[in-house]
């Protein structure tokens, strides 16, 4: 008899993932299942192929996006005469499984009577029955009638000090999926369960509350739940048609439950809540939408009933899985926000009443063509929104250059990521991300430059996170702040600010001097080598260590780090791009990953970490004032005839002028009229107090916002628009990838997608567009935009997604080179760079470097974020990082008062002392509208792409007497105390007295030995 089970060993290989890359030495062949052959795969779990055949197995504590965890036995199979848990197990060649053995039925059903001595099934009064629930279906599967082993109560409460999920111990049946989801898939190392305790429950930092835990509020655990124990408190007396009983009939309710089962049985009792799980699906919705916060692009179902969100569900989202933040969780309050804008808005007299949208389009049309006809279209600018849709974006590029005919159109990836942008256009062809995020969870390096990953791209940094831990990826962090990423990172380093050009080029000089380079891909894949190696002459590491204050042992062990590795990704943000240098530093990383072959592969590649949802896709549609759609040049006339010719207009042949060069024109007064969408420009852009000014000087100012923001109080007209769940479109993610979005609710009454507002304005201006769907926008944009033309909306039905270039038969590429490059010899360049000291530097009086940066908890200034109590209560305000030195220094504390002094102005915030950061450096996130750090910038930019110095500001801080309480509460999940485990050390069960392998003696096998 062949003897080929093959179990999973957790030592060498965590959750049963392999190391070996996704499909490599992949082996197909065919194993039985009930006597029926079934296909499987050398990778394969028997779980996965069980469930595929379609055989019905009990299994509660595996998830496919976890791995085997091991800890409920319910999955027990007969295999050559043994018991085995078949999600443990590998499939091998010949294998022959039977599922529904005596024994094996035996050992299954033992399993879940003890899955079921932790849980009451009070299923009919339960929020979380709605047809999905793994305890009720397994249940049911099992047909299990009566509770062999009896419930008993825990002596433990309900914990429901988080704000956004509630732990209700007496219905834990300690499957472990949580814990597993936050040690090795989140990464956060909150959760653990206290195996050698009488009654084992799951524990928050070892034995906290939630509440004052270091939990971050992902949901990753909520969401694999398989039960009730953890539930959304969104979900809590909304779901079902009884749950909204108050408490004590409530309780009344489930005792009734209760005392029906000895009687009737759970069959019974199942069918009454099945019945009324059938009338819930009649009034839940469940929609799929794309996150609005970040360039991750998590999607999810949005569980709805009326306008009540009763739960965000990740589940399928091909970049995140069951994964998300706690923005894309819990962060949806400003839909139904009393705050929103529901009419359009005259300024008369210097105050605002409510207007009809006829009258408010009117106004609009009439003031724009009269400031045209005296002062031409580009007294007019235009501002499209990097969080409305890719058509939203497309449109609004189209009135500016078609209607208002103007190429002085712009969004705010001016901001923060056009330099990246630049300096993958220098070198590699396209501006975009090489590859895939799987591409980085597979490499055997990461640098990350300038990022903090964990916060502003956490479901990304969960990636890196997880590869680390469990398969071996190495990390190296450039930061100036000792952040999440830095502190688990191998190799941390600190360079002084805005040098990063000069590590990143004298790294890559040695990597060449030293015979690391990657010749034969130089030679067949790049141009320009000779010159390129010439202008690192000057980077010596002698030179870097000196200027950028980092050891020359440093920079030599980052070198040979490189040069080992097999696949490198780099991975950078604002705190690169947010600099004098920010285009010349993303190209010399670009350089680098050249010289060392690190494009063209999977698990290599640059990654400039796009921030907001549709950063990435308001520049490729268009709304630039130097490209069309695709990045088609503006002044090619061959490309502007096509336009032309589609549109059936003239259009403006010279580039426009950017967002910041438009606030220097109104201050010249060239510019006269600005047409504003989602976006607060009055602190986002840099040296907020001159923008202010400027937009106080213009003739007429149109907002079209879903707030009321700061940018509102200049302008003319605002325009209610609607949030990204009041609306159909696409947006497209850091990863190049096209997502749709389907509409969740109507828009409030009085609001208006902005896709049908930017149409009106149009037609009002004299246009005559008939889009009705945005679905007919696509369309036009896949047939102007060569790099779109295969783009539908059926191709992005659902959770498909196509990763850009898409050719006209609709296959995309996910890896962004793989033959050539995009440059007419197919071959990349080498594009060599020089290094310039800032021009903003700390002197005697301001002596201190200000830092910058988004919370993991708001999406930058906090418009949206700040509208969710519970975001609200545990990140309330703004603070200033200080250092443990220089608090002693000036004699502060945390909570003290300070004031910051830039040479263009100052802001008041509290401090927080921490060892986050260095000396004479400061920190101060993003989240304030009241003290914007925007109060602090400069006006230098990088010269190429005019995308502002924001990193590099130089302060004075004045402290004042007054110390107020922390700007971080306790419930602050900064404030916890991780408890790093291996995942849930099911072996630490399987140690317990009373623990033993359900089933008959004769056929168990031995528990795997615990490390
Ligand atoms: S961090 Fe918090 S919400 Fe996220 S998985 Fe861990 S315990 Fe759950
Ligand atoms: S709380 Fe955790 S251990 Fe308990 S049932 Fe839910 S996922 Fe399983
Ligand atoms: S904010 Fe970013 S990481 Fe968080 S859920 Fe949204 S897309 Fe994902
Ligand atoms: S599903 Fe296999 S042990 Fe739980």
């Amino acid at each position: 008899m062949l003897k080929t089970v093959q179990l999973i060993n957790r030592e060498t290989q965590p959750n049963g993932h392999s190391s070996v890359p996704e499909g490599l030495y992949k082996q197909r062949f065919a194993i039985t299942v009930d006597g029926v052959r079934q296909q499987a795969s050398s990778d394969e779990l028997l779980i996965d192929v069980i469930n595929r055949s379609g055989v019905q197995l009990p299994h509660v504590c595996y998830h496919p996006q976890l791995g085997p965890i091991q800890t409920c036995d319910t999955c027990m199979v007969e295999i050559n005469g043994e018991l085995v848990r078949a999600c443990a197990t590998r499939v091998s060649p010949g294998l022959s499984v039977t599922t529904n053995s005596t024994v094996a039925s035996a050992a299954q059903r033992e399993a879940f009577d003890r899955i079921l001595s932790n849980h009451l099934l009070y299923c009919t009064v339960c929020d979380n029955s709605n047809g999905n629930c793994t305890v009720h279906n397994t249940t049911k599967m099992l047909g299990v009638e009566h509770q062999n082993i009896p419930f008993q109560t825990k002596p433990y409460t309900v914990d429901n000090t988080n704000p956004f999920y509630r732990y209700d111990p007496n219905q834990c049946i300690l499957c472990g999926r949580c814990v597993e989801a936050c040690q090795n898939l989140e990464v956060n190392e909150t959760l653990s369960i206290d195996w050698e305790s009488p009654h084992p429950r799951v524990l928050w930092d070892g034995g906290s509350t939630i509440g004052n835990s270091s939990c971050v509020s992902c949901g990753h655990c909520v969401t694999v739940c398989p039960c009730n124990a953890l539930m959304e408190t969104s979900m809590l007396g909304h779901a079902g048609f009884l749950t909204g009983l108050p408490k004590p009939a409530l309780d009344g309710m489930i005792e009734l439950v209760k005392g029906l089962e000895p009687e009737m049985g759970f069959g019974t009792v199942m069918r009454v809540s099945e019945a009324e799980e059938a009338m819930r699906e009649s009034r839940i919705r469940r929609t799929k939408t794309v996150c609005t916060y970040c360039g991750v692009g998590c999607s999810f179902d949005v569980w709805s009933k009326d306008r009540h969100i009763l739960k965000i569900e990740p589940f399928e989202g091909p970049v995140n899985g069951v994964s998300t933040c706690i923005k894309g969780k819990f962060a949806w309050d400003h839909i139904n926000s009393e705050d929103r804008l529901t009419k359009p808005l005259i300024r008369e007299g210097g105050v605002f009443r409510e207007a009809s949208w006829e009258e408010a389009l009117s106004l609009v049309a009439r003031r724009l063509n009269e400031i045209k006809a005296a002062n031409g279209p580009d007294s007019i600018g235009l501002i499209s929104s990097s969080k409305c849709t890719n058509e939203e974006s497309f449109l609004m590029q189209k009135l500016a250059r078609a209607v208002v005919g103007t190429n002085n159109i712009d969004n705010c990836s001016r901001y923060c990521q056009s330099p990246a942008t630049t300096g993958l256009f220098r070198t590699v062809g396209y501006g975009g991300d090489s590859g895939s995020f799987t591409d980085i969870a597979a490499a055997e390096l990461v640098i990350i430059v300038g990022s903090n990953t964990a916060e502003s791209h956490p479901v990304l940094a969960t990636r890196i996170k997880r590869a680390q831990k469990l398969h071996g990826l190495k990390l190296v962090v450039s930061d100036l702040r000792e952040n999440e990423m830095a502190r688990r990172a191998d190799v941390y380093f600190h360079p002084k600010p805005g040098t990063d050009q000069i590590w990143l080029s004298a790294i890559t000089r040695y990597l060449i001097d030293n015979g690391f380079a990657k010749i034969d891909f130089i030679d067949a894949h790049v141009n320009g080598f000779a010159e390129y190696r010439k202008s690192l002459d000057p980077f010596t590491l002698e030179f870097a260590s000196q200027r950028c204050r980092l050891s020359i042992d440093t920079l030599k062990q980052v070198a040979h780090m490189i040069a080992d590795a097999k696949t490198m990704c780099i991975c950078w943000a604002m705190g690169v791009t947010q600099h004098s240098m920010g285009s010349d530093t993303s190209t010399a990383i670009s350089n680098l990953l050249l010289v060392t072959g690190n494009y063209m592969r999977p698990g290599t590649g640059a990654y400039p970490l796009r921030g907001h949802n549709n950063v990435q896709g308001a520049s490729d549609n268009g709304s630039m004032p130097n490209f069309f759609p695709g990045y088609q040049s503006v002044e090619n006339p061959e490309i502007r005839g096509r336009f032309e010719e589609y549109w059936q207009t003239k259009l403006p042949p010279k580039t426009g002028l950017d967002n910041h060069q438009m606030v220097d024109a109104i201050h010249a007064g060239k510019l006269k009229a600005m047409y504003i969408i989602g976006e607060e420009m009055s602190i986002v852009d840099s040296n907020a107090n001159y923008v202010d000014d400027a937009f106080s000087k213009l003739e007429f100012l149109v907002i079209q916002e879903i707030f009321f923001g700061d940018v509102c109080q200049y302008a003319d007209v605002v325009l209610p628009a609607a949030p990204s769940l009041e609306k159909d479109g696409t947006f497209t993610s850091s990863e190049r990838r096209i997502q749709r979005l389907y509409q969740v609710f109507e828009p409030l009454d009085g609001c208006r997608p902005d896709w049908q507002i930017i149409r009106d304005v149009a037609n009002h201006l004299g246009a005559d567009w008939k889009y009705q769907h945005p679905s007919e926008v696509m369309a036009e944009i896949a047939a102007l935009t060569p790099m779109f033309a295969g783009v539908t909306y059926e191709r992005l039905e659902g959770y498909q997604s196509l990763q850009w270039p898409v050719a006209p038969d609709g296959s995309d590429q996910p890896l962004l080179y793989t033959k050539d490059f995009p440059f007419p010899d197919g071959k990349a360049r080498f594009f060599p760079t020089t290094w310039n000291e800032p021009p903003e530097q700390p002197d005697a009086e301001f002596d201190l470097h200000v830092n910058n940066g988004r919370l993991l908890e708001h999406f930058h200034e906090g418009n949206l974020t700040y509208r969710t109590a519970g975001i609200a209560a545990k990140t309330p305000d703004t603070f200033v990082e200080v250092s443990p030195e220089l608090a002693t220094e000036r004699n502060l504390t945390t909570g003290s008062w300070v004031q910051l002094t830039s040479r263009y102005g100052k802001i008041r915030v509290r401090a927080v002392v921490t060892d986050r950061v260095h000396g004479k450096e400061l920190y101060v996130p993003m989240n304030s509208v009241e003290n914007p750090i925007n109060r602090l910038t400069s006006s230098y930019t990088d010269p190429v792409t005019h995308t502002p110095a924001f990193k590099e500001v130089a302060v004075k801080m004045t402290v004042f007497e007054e110390v107020g309480e922390s700007p971080l509460p306790r419930t602050n999940s900064r404030w916890g105390h991780p408890t790093p485990q291996r995942g849930v050390e099911v072996e630490r069960k399987w140690r317990r007295p009373d623990y033993r392998l359900p089933g008959p003696k004769l056929f168990q096998i031995q528990p795997l030995r615990a490390r």
